[in-house]
């Protein structure tokens, strides 16, 4: 039986398509202006890697700021829900998940069961997201990709004092033009961006195992940052952190689909 997964959202959107219980197939790619769109795309390629059409789907769930818009999900549900119980199906230690994604960041806590107990999100401010990176990457020249391996060979992570982006977009271009070092002052907004998430996670109390996800996750320096903010060794995927909120709309879905059969 195949079932499928497919989060739309602010940044990017995922698909997951899953056959009896293992991965079989998983697609990312950046949202299009319209989550109906995006959710079509992304899913049509992880069809096509998966040698599918939707009609062989029994049954598909969706997720993400954009899940009320995807029109051939069977049923929708929230992304804190979804991130909680990938993240424990892949690593049953874990008890706390720190998803990081384009336009929030959640800390979710969970029983033994995967079901969320607590959780706690921003959505207000980028300065507490992936966003925050974004820009600073732009404001610097440098690529996204290059900014976590950047930020591990800082000596001296310098202090960024303003939260804001846009002010802290303009201190950072300050530094540069100062001379400071490159490296130390992006481990210096990563260590800023660490500790915003860190506090939103000590809100809701620290868990034992403790792993992160969401697109942020794939930034070694960002993972290493919340590592030393949050004083606790994380737990680190194997997966694609991306893709965890697509993976745990289809473990709902297969459960669905076996209720429903
Ligand atoms: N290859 C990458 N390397 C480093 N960071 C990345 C990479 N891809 C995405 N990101 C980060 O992930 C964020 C988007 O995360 P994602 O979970 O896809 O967001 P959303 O679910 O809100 O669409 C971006 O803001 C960026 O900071
Ligand atoms: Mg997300």
């Amino acid at each position: 039986m195949y079932v499928a997964g497919c989060d739309v959202g602010s940044l990017s959107a995922k698909a997951v398509i899953m056959k009896d219980g293992d991965v079989l197939a998983s697609h990312v790619i950046f949202a299009k202006p319209e989550p109906e769109e995006s959710a079509r795309e992304v899913m049509g390629k992880a069809l096509e890697k998966a040698g599918l059409t939707m009609k062989d789907i029994a049954y598909c769930v969706g997720t993400g700021y954009g899940r009320d818009s995807i029109g051939f999900a069977d049923a929708v549900e929230s992304e804190i829900v979804c991130h909680g119980k990938a993240a424990q199906w892949l690593m049953p230690e874990v008890h706390m998940v720190i998803d990081i994604g384009g336009q929030d960041a959640k800390a979710i806590r969970l029983d033994d069961t995967g079901t969320v107990i607590r959780f706690a999100y921003n959505d207000r401010c980028a300065s507490g997201t992936g966003r925050f990176l974004e820009v600073m990457a732009g404001a610097m020249d440098i690529r996204l990709e290059d900014m976590g391996d950047i930020s591990l060979s800082a000596t001296n992570p310098l202090s960024i004092s303003n939260q804001c982006v846009v002010f802290a977009e303009t201190e950072i271009i300050s530094l540069i033009n100062a001379g400071k070092n490159l490296a130390d002052i992006v481990g210096g907004l990563h260590k800023s961006l660490a500790h915003r998430v860190a506090a939103l996670a000590r809100g809701i109390e620290l868990d034992h195992e403790i792993t992160m996800t969401g697109g942020v996750a794939k930034n070694a320096g960002m993972f290493a940052a919340l590592e030393e903010a949050l004083g606790v060794k994380l737990s680190k995927m194997e997966t694609d952190p991306q893709i965890i909120g697509a993976l745990g709309a289809a473990l709902i879905a297969r459960r669905a689909a076996e209720k429903d059969g």
